[in-house]
């Protein structure tokens, strides 16, 4: 049996577990723009990286996977990964009309570098 609905960090996943005596956790809206959710609720702690190089590689994989349309599927998740950033509004106001690929590659560096 899996569980799912509302997990959104290791504390709502314990819970859920303990609640349901579930075999698996199923999580949606919890992992978008934070994908390393999966990971931190299983290790207790938030992995390393650098936000900026993760957002260029999840872009990447999105255009291998559906070419140069992979631009237009990957804004909002450019999106999610912004949310509760200082600068979202114009950050996403401009990335959203930008179709220069090189253009939005430097506005996500610029936009998140420093960030983990
Ligand atoms: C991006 C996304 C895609 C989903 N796709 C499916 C799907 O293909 N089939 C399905 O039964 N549920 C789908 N769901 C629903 C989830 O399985 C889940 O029931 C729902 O999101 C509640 O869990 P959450 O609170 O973790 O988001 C999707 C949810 C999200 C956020």
């Amino acid at each position: 049996m899996i569980a799912n609905g509302d997990i959104v960090d290791r504390e709502s996943a314990l819970s859920a577990e303990s609640i349901t005596g579930a075999d698996g956790l199923m999580i949606g809206r919890g992992a978008l723009g934070r994908p390393w959710i999966l990971s931190e609720i299983e290790t207790g702690k938030k992995p390393e990286f650098d936000l900026a190089d993760l957002v260029l590689e999840h872009l990447d994989l999105m255009l291998d996977y559906y070419g140069l349309h992979g631009l237009k599927v990957a804004r909002k998740h450019i999106a999610w990964y912004a949310k509760g950033k200082k600068g979202l509004a114009e950050f996403c106001q401009k990335v959203y009309v930008e179709t220069d690929l090189k253009k939005v590659k430097l506005m996500i560096k610029d936009f998140f570098e420093g960030e983990g």
